[in-house]
Parts: C-alpha cells; sequence; structure tokens
C-alpha cells in the first residue's frame, strides 16, 4: 500500500514592504482559495509591520505555495524559523487563520492561540504566542 505524503509545516517570518499598503482581506481570500484546493492548512499574523505564517500540507503543495509566496513583492525579508515533517497536522481546522491588531480581544487572542496550538511543538507554539502577545502591544 502506498504511504500517504509526508505534512510538511514551515513557519516564517517576513517583512511587509516599504510604502505598501497590505490589503489583508485580498491576501487571505486568494490564501484560502488556493489553500483548500492544495489541502494546505496554517496561521498568517500580521502585527502592521511583520508577517508571521504557518503552511501546513502535503510536502509538494507546501513548497510549490511557499516559493509563491517568497516571491511576492508585497513583503521582503522572509526568514524560515522553522521547516519540518510532522506526524499529523497542527492547525488542521485551519484553511488559513488570522490574526491583526485589529483583533482587541487582547487576552482572546493569546487564549486562543494557546489552546489551537496545544498540540504544537513548544518551540512552534512559544513562538507563536509570543508574537500573539506582541498583537495587544
Ligand atoms: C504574507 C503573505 C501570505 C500569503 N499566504 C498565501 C497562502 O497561504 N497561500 C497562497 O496561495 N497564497 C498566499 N499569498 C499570496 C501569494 O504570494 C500569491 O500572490 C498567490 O498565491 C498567487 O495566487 P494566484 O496565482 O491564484 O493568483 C500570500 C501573500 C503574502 C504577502
Amino acid at each position: 500500500m502506498q504511504r500517504a505524503q509526508p505534512i510538511e509545516q514551515i513557519l516564517y517570518i517576513s517583512t511587509v514592504s516599504p510604502r505598501e499598503t497590505v490589503d489583508l482581506p485580498a491576501i487571505l481570500a486568494v490564501a484560502r482559495r488556493n489553500n483548500d484546493a492544495d489541502a494546505i492548512t496554517g496561521l498568517l499574523m500580521f502585527n502592521g509591520k511583520r508577517f508571521l505564517q504557518v503552511l501546513e500540507g502535503p510536502q509538494d503543495a507546501v513548497e510549490r505555495t511557499f516559493e509563491r509566496i517568497r516571491r511576492d513583492s508585497r513583503h521582503r525579508a522572509q526568514v524560515v524559523l522553522a521547516r519540518k515533517t510532522v506526524e499529523q497536522r497542527e492547525f488542521g481546522e485551519w484553511s488559513m487563520a488570522y490574526r491583526d491588531r485589529s483583533h482587541r480581544d487582547g487576552a482572546e487572542i493569546v487564549n486562543d492561540i494557546c489552546s489551537k496550538t496545544a498540540a504544537a511543538n513548544p518551540n512552534l507554539r512559544a513562538e507563536l504566542v509570543a508574537f500573539a502577545r506582541q498583537l495587544q502591544e
């Protein structure tokens, strides 16, 4: 029997390009459409200056998607913080969850990220929670 393709997970940060007015609803609409079609799940956070994104799914699809995202001129200085193969998805229920500073619900964001990432690797979880905390500042 053929083994299922491994699930690859990429966590990266990037910086919004100078003079770029970020149209997040547009980015999210395209991301969700493509990610649904490619069985990619994940999380995108934006603090007004930096993006933090987790992409996970079949290896080929994640590589292809990340290559497209890397070339996107709306952001720059993409730095991969973690790249690994996981046994199962850690963000399975999110086609591309999203949080930014307009989520003024403060502690609720941090709690949400904490509970949704309970199964995630502790280092990855710490990165996400720290970024989510920054959104409150
Ligand atoms: C911060 C950021 C995150 C993005 N995330 C995704 C994503 O998760 N999936 C995706 O397909 N495109 C994402 N994009 C958009 C891609 O860079 C690219 O514009 C898009 O995939 C092109 O899709 P199209 O050929 O269907 O128009 C993102 C762009 C930015 C700036």
